[in-house]
C-alpha cells in the first residue's frame, strides 16, 4: 500500500519517478488538449474521495479535475459531510470508505486525523495539506523550479515569513533534492525543531538570517506565504502581521537575489502583505506556472499510489 504523506517519508526515486512522469503526462496538454480526457485512462472505473476538513482552490479543482482527465471519478466531502472524528472514529470511517472508494485525498488539520485514516484505511491515502506539511504543493514547486532552471540540486531557496506547514515541506524537500535551505523570518516564526533537526542530521544545509536583504543574496529560489494560515488562531493576526512585516517579499528584496531568481508563492496570497503585486505579477514570478504544475504533479502522485 502507497500512502503519499510527506516528502521525508517517501523515497528520492519513487519522488523523481513521480516528477518525470508529471512532466511526460504534462507535455500532451496543450492548446485544445489542456482540458480533455488523457490518451491512457489509468484510473478507469476508480473513484477518489477528496475530503476538506479546511477551504481550498487549487487542491480542490486540481485533484477533481487531475482524477477525471485520468477516466475516475471523485466525491468531494467537506468535513461537516462526514462524521469525520464527530459522531464516529476516524477509524472507522477509514475502514467504511475503503469499501466504497480506491483512494482518499484528505486536507485537514491536525496531522493525527490523516495518520489515523492511514493506520485503518485500505486504500491510499493522500495527504492534501495539515498543520504541519503540504507535501503536493512542495512537488509541484520542484517541478515548477526545474522546467524553468533545470536541476534544484545545490541551488539557494530563501524561506521569506512564517516557518509554517509549507516551510515544513521544504525542508523535507531540501533533504531529498539537497538544495541549501535558508529561513527568514522572526524566530518566534521558526519551522518545527524536528524537521530541522532531521535536515541537520541528514548532512542538509539550513541556513537562518533575519535580515530577509541580506538572506537573498545568491538566492536562486525566494518563496513566501500567508502570514496567517488556516489552522492560526485569528485573534493572532496583527501580533503575527507586527512580527512578519519585515519579511515581505517586495521588488528591493528580488533586487537583492540572483538576476535569474524565481518567486513562488503556493496561494492564496495577501497582495501587499507578504508578497507586492510588483512580484507576484514581475519577470521573476513563476506562480500560475506553479499553480498549473499541482495538477500534473497530482495526477503523478496518484498513479504512484497504485502502483503505476
Ligand atoms: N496552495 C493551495 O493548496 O491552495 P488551496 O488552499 O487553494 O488548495
Ligand atoms: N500555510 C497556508 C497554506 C495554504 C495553502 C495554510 O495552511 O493556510
Amino acid at each position: 500500500m502507497r500512502h503519499f504523506l510527506d516528502i521525508h517519508k517517501t523515497r528520492v526515486s519513487d519522488l523523481r519517478s513521480i516528477l518525470d512522469q508529471a512532466g511526460q503526462m504534462k507535455s500532451c496538454r496543450t492548446g485544445r488538449f489542456r482540458g480533455a480526457l488523457d490518451d491512457v485512462q489509468p484510473l478507469d472505473g476508480s473513484m477518489v474521495a477528496l475530503i476538506f476538513e479546511k477551504p481550498s482552490t487549487r487542491t480542490r479543482m486540481s485533484f477533481d479535475i487531475g482524477v477525471r482527465q485520468m477516466g475516475g471519478q471523485t466525491m468531494v466531502l467537506s468535513g461537516n459531510d462526514l462524521h469525520l472524528g464527530h459522531g464516529e472514529t476516524i477509524a472507522d470511517t477509514a475502514r467504511v470508505l475503503s469499501r466504497y472508494v480506491d483512494m482518499i485525498m484528505v486536507r485537514t488539520f491536525d496531522e493525527s486525523v490523516l495518520l489515523e485514516m492511514v493506520d485503518y484505511a485500505t486504500v491510499p491515502v493522500i495527504n492534501g495539506l495539515t498543520n504541519r506539511t503540504h507535501p503536493c504543493q512542495i512537488m509541484a514547486d520542484i517541478m515548477t523550479y526545474e522546467e524553468h532552471r533545470g536541476s534544484i540540486s545545490g541551488k539557494k531557496v530563501v524561506w521569506a515569513g512564517d516557518g509554517n506547514n509549507v516551510c515544513a515541506s521544504y525542508l523535507h524537500a531540501a533533504l531529498a533534492f539537497g538544495f541549501d535551505f535558508v529561513f527568514s523570518g522572526p524566530v518566534e516564526l521558526s519551522p518545527e525543531e524536528e524537521f530541522v533537526e532531521l535536515l541537520l542530521s541528514n548532512g542538509g544545509r539550513y541556513i537562518v538570517n533575519d535580515d530577509l536583504k541580506t538572506a537573498v543574496i545568491g538566492a536562486d529560489l525566494v518563496v513566501s506565504d500567508t502570514w496567517v494560515s488556516m489552522h492560526d488562531d485569528q485573534s493572532s493576526k496583527e501580533r503575527r502581521h507586527n512580527l512578519l512585516r519585515s519579511f515581505q517579499v517586495n521588488e528591493e528584496i528580488i533586487a537583492h537575489a540572483n538576476s535569474e531568481v524565481l518567486f513562488m508563492h503556493c496561494l492564496p496570497a495577501h497582495r501587499g502583505e507578504e508578497v507586492t503585486s510588483g512580484v507576484m505579477d514581475g519577470p521573476h514570478s513563476v506562480i500560475w506556472d506553479e499553480a498549473e504544475n499541482r495538477l500534473h504533479v497530482q495526477k503523478a502522485i496518484m498513479r504512484w499510489c497504485l502502483g503505476q
